[in-house]
Protein backbone atom coordinates (compact mmCIF):
# COMPACT_ATOMS: atom_id res chain seq x y z
CA UNK A 1 0.00 0.00 0.00
CA UNK A 2 0.72 3.53 -0.63
CA UNK A 3 -0.24 5.58 2.07
CA UNK A 4 -0.38 9.46 2.48
CA UNK A 5 -0.20 10.92 5.78
CA UNK A 6 -0.77 14.48 6.52
CA UNK A 7 0.32 16.27 9.31
CA UNK A 8 2.53 13.42 10.13
CA UNK A 9 5.47 15.72 12.09
CA UNK A 10 2.64 16.59 14.51
CA UNK A 11 2.54 14.67 18.16
CA UNK A 12 -0.27 12.17 17.00
CA UNK A 13 0.79 11.81 13.04
CA UNK A 14 4.34 10.55 14.26
CA UNK A 15 3.18 8.06 15.93
CA UNK A 16 1.05 6.74 13.40
CA UNK A 17 3.96 7.11 11.04
CA UNK A 18 6.19 4.81 13.03
CA UNK A 19 3.43 2.40 13.77
CA UNK A 20 2.83 2.13 10.16
CA UNK A 21 6.49 1.49 9.18
CA UNK A 22 6.82 -0.91 12.02
CA UNK A 23 4.09 -2.99 11.66
CA UNK A 24 3.82 -2.85 7.83
CA UNK A 25 7.39 -2.52 6.22
CA UNK A 26 6.14 -3.51 3.48
CA UNK A 27 3.82 -0.55 2.74
CA UNK A 28 5.21 2.89 1.71
CA UNK A 29 4.63 6.11 3.39
CA UNK A 30 5.16 9.81 2.32
CA UNK A 31 4.63 12.21 5.07
CA UNK A 32 2.90 15.98 3.14
CA UNK A 33 3.09 18.25 6.32
CA UNK A 34 3.87 22.37 6.42
CA UNK A 35 5.49 22.32 10.02
CA UNK A 36 4.01 24.71 11.74
CA UNK A 37 5.28 25.06 15.22
CA UNK A 38 3.14 21.94 15.89
CA UNK A 39 5.26 20.05 13.36
CA UNK A 40 8.89 19.31 14.50
CA UNK A 41 11.26 16.72 12.63
CA UNK A 42 12.78 15.43 15.28
CA UNK A 43 9.75 13.56 16.41
CA UNK A 44 10.55 11.21 13.37
CA UNK A 45 14.26 11.07 13.79
CA UNK A 46 14.51 7.64 13.53
CA UNK A 47 13.11 6.93 10.53
CA UNK A 48 15.88 9.27 8.29
CA UNK A 49 17.14 6.38 6.98
CA UNK A 50 13.87 3.88 6.15
CA UNK A 51 13.70 3.47 2.66
CA UNK A 52 10.00 3.42 2.75
CA UNK A 53 9.82 6.72 4.10
CA UNK A 54 9.30 10.25 2.40
CA UNK A 55 8.71 13.70 3.88
CA UNK A 56 7.49 16.36 1.60
CA UNK A 57 7.45 19.96 3.33
CA UNK A 58 4.27 21.21 2.15
CA UNK A 59 1.31 22.85 3.09
CA UNK A 60 -2.13 21.16 2.65
CA UNK A 61 -4.46 24.25 1.73
CA UNK A 62 -2.09 24.34 -1.37
CA UNK A 63 -3.92 22.81 -4.51
CA UNK A 64 -1.20 22.95 -6.54
CA UNK A 65 1.66 20.94 -4.42
CA UNK A 66 -1.47 18.56 -3.48
CA UNK A 67 -2.36 17.78 -6.87
CA UNK A 68 1.38 17.13 -8.04
CA UNK A 69 1.91 15.28 -4.77
CA UNK A 70 -0.87 12.30 -5.85
CA UNK A 71 -0.41 12.23 -9.76
CA UNK A 72 3.48 11.76 -8.71
CA UNK A 73 2.86 9.34 -6.13
CA UNK A 74 -0.78 7.24 -7.34
CA UNK A 75 -1.96 6.34 -2.98
CA UNK A 76 -4.20 4.07 -2.40
CA UNK A 77 -4.84 5.59 0.83
CA UNK A 78 -4.67 8.97 2.82
CA UNK A 79 -4.64 9.90 6.33
CA UNK A 80 -5.65 12.93 7.39
CA UNK A 81 -3.82 14.33 10.49
CA UNK A 82 -2.96 17.76 9.38
CA UNK A 83 -4.87 20.66 11.71
CA UNK A 84 -4.57 23.40 13.36
CA UNK A 85 -5.12 21.51 17.12
CA UNK A 86 -5.04 23.45 20.07
CA UNK A 87 -8.41 25.02 21.53
CA UNK A 88 -6.87 27.99 23.23
CA UNK A 89 -5.34 29.29 19.86
CA UNK A 90 -8.25 29.03 18.54
CA UNK A 91 -10.10 31.33 20.73
CA UNK A 92 -7.04 33.98 19.71
CA UNK A 93 -7.11 33.26 16.33
CA UNK A 94 -9.27 31.37 14.45
CA UNK A 95 -8.65 32.49 11.02
CA UNK A 96 -5.98 29.80 10.22
CA UNK A 97 -8.21 26.86 12.11
CA UNK A 98 -10.65 27.92 8.82
CA UNK A 99 -7.52 28.02 6.30
CA UNK A 100 -5.91 24.64 7.56
CA UNK A 101 -9.02 22.45 9.18
CA UNK A 102 -11.94 23.15 6.62
CA UNK A 103 -10.20 24.52 3.56
CA UNK A 104 -7.35 22.16 3.72
CA UNK A 105 -9.48 19.32 4.27
CA UNK A 106 -11.69 20.08 0.58
CA UNK A 107 -8.27 20.47 -1.12
CA UNK A 108 -7.50 16.68 0.12
CA UNK A 109 -11.12 15.15 -0.74
CA UNK A 110 -11.12 16.92 -4.13
CA UNK A 111 -7.70 16.04 -4.92
CA UNK A 112 -8.05 12.44 -3.58
CA UNK A 113 -11.14 12.13 -5.55
CA UNK A 114 -9.78 13.22 -8.63
CA UNK A 115 -6.50 10.31 -8.35
CA UNK A 116 -9.52 7.31 -7.63
CA UNK A 117 -7.91 6.98 -3.91
CA UNK A 118 -9.26 3.85 -2.50
CA UNK A 119 -9.63 5.07 1.02
CA UNK A 120 -9.96 8.70 2.79
CA UNK A 121 -9.52 8.82 6.89
CA UNK A 122 -10.24 11.97 8.50
CA UNK A 123 -8.72 12.18 11.67
CA UNK A 124 -11.44 14.18 13.58
CA UNK A 125 -12.15 14.64 17.35
CA UNK A 126 -15.10 14.16 20.38
CA UNK A 127 -14.82 17.58 20.56
CA UNK A 128 -17.18 18.10 17.69
CA UNK A 129 -20.41 16.77 20.22
CA UNK A 130 -19.89 19.54 22.03
CA UNK A 131 -20.12 19.24 25.90
CA UNK A 132 -21.69 16.58 28.52
CA UNK A 133 -23.28 17.03 31.72
CA UNK A 134 -21.90 14.75 34.55
CA UNK A 135 -24.14 11.68 32.74
CA UNK A 136 -24.06 9.90 29.21
CA UNK A 137 -21.47 9.65 26.22
CA UNK A 138 -21.23 10.21 23.02
CA UNK A 139 -22.35 8.15 20.60
CA UNK A 140 -21.58 8.19 16.83
CA UNK A 141 -25.65 9.72 16.28
CA UNK A 142 -24.93 12.29 19.24
CA UNK A 143 -25.97 15.96 17.27
CA UNK A 144 -22.67 17.71 16.11
CA UNK A 145 -22.47 21.08 18.38
CA UNK A 146 -18.99 22.48 18.34
CA UNK A 147 -18.38 25.10 20.67
CA UNK A 148 -14.68 26.48 20.08
CA UNK A 149 -14.01 28.42 16.58
CA UNK A 150 -11.27 24.65 17.15
CA UNK A 151 -14.32 22.29 17.17
CA UNK A 152 -16.18 24.00 14.90
CA UNK A 153 -13.68 24.25 11.78
CA UNK A 154 -13.21 20.74 12.73
CA UNK A 155 -16.90 19.54 12.65
CA UNK A 156 -17.10 21.37 9.49
CA UNK A 157 -14.46 19.23 8.02
CA UNK A 158 -16.51 16.48 8.86
CA UNK A 159 -19.59 17.84 7.11
CA UNK A 160 -17.25 18.05 3.94
CA UNK A 161 -15.97 14.47 4.43
CA UNK A 162 -19.25 13.12 4.96
CA UNK A 163 -20.87 15.08 2.08
CA UNK A 164 -17.93 13.15 0.01
CA UNK A 165 -19.32 10.30 0.31
CA UNK A 166 -23.35 11.07 0.08
CA UNK A 167 -22.60 13.00 -3.12
CA UNK A 168 -19.84 11.30 -4.86
CA UNK A 169 -19.92 7.93 -3.51
CA UNK A 170 -16.43 8.74 -2.32
CA UNK A 171 -14.92 5.86 0.30
CA UNK A 172 -14.38 8.03 3.53
CA UNK A 173 -14.27 7.55 7.01
CA UNK A 174 -14.00 9.91 10.17
CA UNK A 175 -12.64 8.61 13.13
CA UNK A 176 -13.69 10.90 16.56
CA UNK A 177 -10.76 10.22 19.55
CA UNK A 178 -10.86 11.77 22.73
CA UNK A 179 -7.66 13.19 24.43
CA UNK A 180 -4.45 11.91 23.30
CA UNK A 181 -1.48 12.26 25.90
CA UNK A 182 1.72 10.53 25.46
CA UNK A 183 5.64 11.03 24.08
CA UNK A 184 5.96 13.93 21.96
CA UNK A 185 3.04 15.46 22.52
CA UNK A 186 3.25 19.83 22.30
CA UNK A 187 3.88 21.41 25.55
CA UNK A 188 0.61 23.64 24.93
CA UNK A 189 -1.50 20.44 25.95
CA UNK A 190 -2.10 19.91 29.58
CA UNK A 191 -0.39 16.93 30.01
CA UNK A 192 3.30 17.84 28.81
CA UNK A 193 2.67 21.89 30.00
CA UNK A 194 2.06 19.89 33.37
CA UNK A 195 5.05 17.62 32.98
CA UNK A 196 7.48 20.96 31.55
CA UNK A 197 5.92 23.40 34.08
CA UNK A 198 7.15 20.66 37.38
CA UNK A 199 10.71 20.03 35.53
CA UNK A 200 10.95 24.54 35.13
CA UNK A 201 9.67 24.69 38.84
CA UNK A 202 6.33 26.61 37.62
CA UNK A 203 3.40 26.80 39.15
CA UNK A 204 0.43 24.05 37.23
CA UNK A 205 -2.51 26.44 35.96
CA UNK A 206 -6.09 24.65 36.14
CA UNK A 207 -8.46 26.76 34.60
CA UNK A 208 -11.67 27.29 36.76
CA UNK A 209 -12.63 24.93 39.41
CA UNK A 210 -10.90 22.43 37.51
CA UNK A 211 -14.00 20.00 37.78
CA UNK A 212 -13.82 19.95 33.86
CA UNK A 213 -13.48 16.04 33.15
CA UNK A 214 -11.66 15.02 29.88
CA UNK A 215 -11.81 11.30 28.46
CA UNK A 216 -8.30 9.78 28.39
CA UNK A 217 -6.61 7.63 25.17
CA UNK A 218 -2.68 6.97 24.98
CA UNK A 219 -1.48 7.70 21.41
CA UNK A 220 -0.34 4.36 20.66
CA UNK A 221 -4.13 3.00 21.37
CA UNK A 222 -5.34 5.63 19.20
CA UNK A 223 -3.39 4.95 16.27
CA UNK A 224 -4.12 0.83 16.60
CA UNK A 225 -7.60 2.60 16.16
CA UNK A 226 -6.52 4.15 13.14
CA UNK A 227 -4.72 1.35 11.83
CA UNK A 228 -8.42 -1.12 12.37
CA UNK A 229 -10.18 1.75 10.28
CA UNK A 230 -7.43 2.50 7.50
CA UNK A 231 -7.87 -1.65 6.45
CA UNK A 232 -11.52 -2.71 7.54
CA UNK A 233 -13.71 0.77 8.37
CA UNK A 234 -17.14 0.94 6.57
CA UNK A 235 -17.33 3.30 3.56
CA UNK A 236 -19.04 6.43 4.86
CA UNK A 237 -18.63 5.34 8.32
CA UNK A 238 -17.66 7.02 12.03
CA UNK A 239 -16.17 5.56 14.65
CA UNK A 240 -15.84 6.58 17.81
CA UNK A 241 -12.07 6.24 19.92
CA UNK A 242 -11.91 6.00 23.04
CA UNK A 243 -10.66 4.33 26.47
CA UNK A 244 -13.15 5.04 29.25
CA UNK A 245 -10.63 7.16 31.59
CA UNK A 246 -12.77 10.08 32.75
CA UNK A 247 -10.86 12.10 35.10
CA UNK A 248 -11.20 16.09 36.08
CA UNK A 249 -8.51 18.17 35.64
CA UNK A 250 -7.56 18.61 39.21
CA UNK A 251 -7.56 14.86 39.92
CA UNK A 252 -5.71 14.57 37.26
CA UNK A 253 -2.77 17.01 37.86
CA UNK A 254 -2.44 15.39 41.06
CA UNK A 255 -2.10 12.28 39.78
CA UNK A 256 0.49 13.69 37.47
CA UNK A 257 1.74 15.49 40.07
CA UNK A 258 2.42 12.47 42.76
CA UNK A 259 3.89 10.39 39.86
CA UNK A 260 6.53 12.94 39.50
CA UNK A 261 7.26 13.37 43.22
CA UNK A 262 6.36 17.37 42.89
CA UNK A 263 4.35 18.99 45.72
CA UNK A 264 0.18 19.63 44.84
CA UNK A 265 1.14 23.39 46.04
CA UNK A 266 2.01 23.76 42.36
CA UNK A 267 -1.41 23.99 41.48
CA UNK A 268 -2.77 27.58 40.90
CA UNK A 269 -6.30 28.54 39.76
CA UNK A 270 -6.19 30.45 36.53
CA UNK A 271 -8.95 32.16 34.81
CA UNK A 272 -11.32 29.65 33.08
CA UNK A 273 -11.51 29.47 29.14
CA UNK A 274 -13.92 31.60 27.26
CA UNK A 275 -16.85 28.76 26.09
CA UNK A 276 -14.85 25.83 28.24
CA UNK A 277 -16.92 22.68 27.54
CA UNK A 278 -17.50 20.89 30.97
CA UNK A 279 -16.87 17.29 30.23
CA UNK A 280 -16.37 14.41 26.97
CA UNK A 281 -17.13 11.15 27.22
CA UNK A 282 -16.69 8.76 24.52
CA UNK A 283 -19.06 5.50 23.74
CA UNK A 284 -16.68 3.53 21.69
CA UNK A 285 -18.67 0.22 21.89
CA UNK A 286 -19.02 0.32 17.92
CA UNK A 287 -15.07 -0.14 16.85
CA UNK A 288 -15.14 -2.35 19.34
CA UNK A 289 -17.84 -4.17 17.60
CA UNK A 290 -17.36 -4.20 14.36
CA UNK A 291 -13.91 -3.38 14.00
CA UNK A 292 -12.44 -5.78 17.42
CA UNK A 293 -10.43 -2.81 18.39
CA UNK A 294 -9.75 -2.70 22.18
CA UNK A 295 -7.39 0.23 24.09
CA UNK A 296 -4.52 -1.40 25.44
CA UNK A 297 -2.95 1.14 27.89
CA UNK A 298 -4.38 1.61 31.70
CA UNK A 299 -4.05 5.39 32.38
CA UNK A 300 -1.71 4.77 35.10
CA UNK A 301 0.57 2.81 32.59
CA UNK A 302 0.29 5.01 30.18
CA UNK A 303 0.78 8.22 32.32
CA UNK A 304 4.03 6.54 33.73
CA UNK A 305 5.80 5.95 30.35
CA UNK A 306 5.01 9.34 29.32
CA UNK A 307 6.59 10.87 32.30
CA UNK A 308 9.41 8.67 31.85
CA UNK A 309 9.67 9.83 28.15
CA UNK A 310 9.94 13.20 28.96
CA UNK A 311 12.27 13.12 31.69
CA UNK A 312 14.67 10.47 29.45
CA UNK A 313 14.15 13.38 26.31
CA UNK A 314 14.41 16.71 27.66
CA UNK A 315 16.58 17.88 24.59
CA UNK A 316 13.09 17.47 22.65
CA UNK A 317 11.94 19.13 25.07
CA UNK A 318 14.24 22.12 25.54
CA UNK A 319 14.47 22.57 21.81
CA UNK A 320 10.56 22.73 21.42
CA UNK A 321 10.09 25.13 24.51
CA UNK A 322 12.89 27.56 23.03
CA UNK A 323 11.97 31.09 21.09
CA UNK A 324 8.38 30.70 19.94
CA UNK A 325 6.60 28.56 22.87
CA UNK A 326 8.26 31.08 25.74
CA UNK A 327 6.68 33.95 23.92
CA UNK A 328 3.38 32.04 23.64
CA UNK A 329 3.33 30.96 27.11
CA UNK A 330 4.04 34.84 28.82
CA UNK A 331 1.58 35.88 26.18
CA UNK A 332 -1.25 33.96 27.24
CA UNK A 333 -0.74 33.30 30.75
CA UNK A 334 -0.42 36.14 32.17
CA UNK A 335 -3.69 37.46 30.90
P1 LIG B 1 -0.43 18.69 16.31
O1 LIG B 1 -0.80 20.13 16.46
O2 LIG B 1 0.57 18.09 17.23
O3 LIG B 1 0.08 18.41 14.83
C1 LIG B 1 -0.53 18.95 13.69
C2 LIG B 1 0.41 18.74 12.51
O4 LIG B 1 -0.23 19.27 11.34
C3 LIG B 1 1.75 19.46 12.65
O5 LIG B 1 2.81 18.61 12.27
C4 LIG B 1 1.61 20.63 11.70
O6 LIG B 1 2.87 21.06 11.16
C5 LIG B 1 0.71 20.05 10.63
N1 LIG B 1 -0.03 21.08 9.89
C6 LIG B 1 -0.70 22.14 10.40
N2 LIG B 1 -1.24 22.88 9.41
C7 LIG B 1 -0.88 22.26 8.25
C8 LIG B 1 -1.15 22.54 6.88
N3 LIG B 1 -1.87 23.61 6.51
N4 LIG B 1 -0.65 21.69 5.94
C9 LIG B 1 0.10 20.61 6.30
N5 LIG B 1 0.39 20.32 7.58
C10 LIG B 1 -0.11 21.13 8.54
O7 LIG B 1 -1.82 17.90 16.40
P2 LIG B 1 -2.15 16.47 17.01
O8 LIG B 1 -2.47 16.62 18.44
O9 LIG B 1 -1.13 15.51 16.57
O10 LIG B 1 -3.53 16.17 16.26
C11 LIG B 1 -3.53 15.54 14.98
C12 LIG B 1 -4.97 15.42 14.50
O11 LIG B 1 -5.73 14.66 15.45
C13 LIG B 1 -5.69 16.75 14.35
O12 LIG B 1 -6.47 16.69 13.18
C14 LIG B 1 -6.55 16.85 15.58
O13 LIG B 1 -7.70 17.61 15.32
C15 LIG B 1 -6.88 15.40 15.82
N6 LIG B 1 -7.15 15.03 17.23
C16 LIG B 1 -6.27 15.40 18.21
C17 LIG B 1 -6.55 15.01 19.51
C18 LIG B 1 -5.59 15.34 20.63
O14 LIG B 1 -5.88 15.05 21.80
N7 LIG B 1 -4.43 15.92 20.37
C19 LIG B 1 -7.70 14.26 19.82
C20 LIG B 1 -8.56 13.90 18.77
C21 LIG B 1 -8.28 14.29 17.49
P1 LIG C 1 -6.12 20.66 26.40
O1 LIG C 1 -4.94 19.77 26.66
O2 LIG C 1 -5.88 22.00 25.82
O3 LIG C 1 -7.14 19.81 25.51
P2 LIG C 1 -8.67 20.15 25.08
O4 LIG C 1 -8.95 21.56 25.36
O5 LIG C 1 -8.64 19.85 23.62
O6 LIG C 1 -9.52 19.21 25.87
O7 LIG C 1 -6.90 20.83 27.76
C1 LIG C 1 -7.36 19.72 28.52
C2 LIG C 1 -8.18 20.23 29.69
O8 LIG C 1 -7.30 20.95 30.57
C3 LIG C 1 -9.25 21.24 29.30
O9 LIG C 1 -10.37 21.06 30.15
C4 LIG C 1 -8.61 22.59 29.56
C5 LIG C 1 -7.69 22.31 30.74
N1 LIG C 1 -6.46 23.10 30.82
C6 LIG C 1 -6.10 23.71 32.03
O10 LIG C 1 -6.83 23.61 33.05
N2 LIG C 1 -4.94 24.42 32.07
C7 LIG C 1 -4.12 24.57 30.98
O11 LIG C 1 -3.07 25.26 31.08
C8 LIG C 1 -4.48 23.92 29.75
C9 LIG C 1 -3.63 24.06 28.52
C10 LIG C 1 -5.67 23.19 29.73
Amino acid sequence: MKLLITGGAGFIGSNFVQYMLKNYPEYEVVNLDALTYAGNLENLKKLENSQNYTFVKGDITDRATVDALFQKENFDAVVNFAAESHVDRSINEPDVFVSTNIMGTQVLLDVAKKYNTQKYVQVSTDEVYGSLDTDGSFTENSPIAPNSPYSASKASADLLVRSYYKTYNFPVNITRCSNNYGAYQFPEKLIPLMINNVREGREIPIYGDGQNVRDWIYVEDHSRALDRVLHDGKPGEIYNIGSNNEHSNLDMAKMLLNLMDAPESLITFVPDRKGHDFRYAIDASKISTELGWEPGYSFETGLQETVDWYRNNQDWLNHVVSGDYREYYSAYYSK
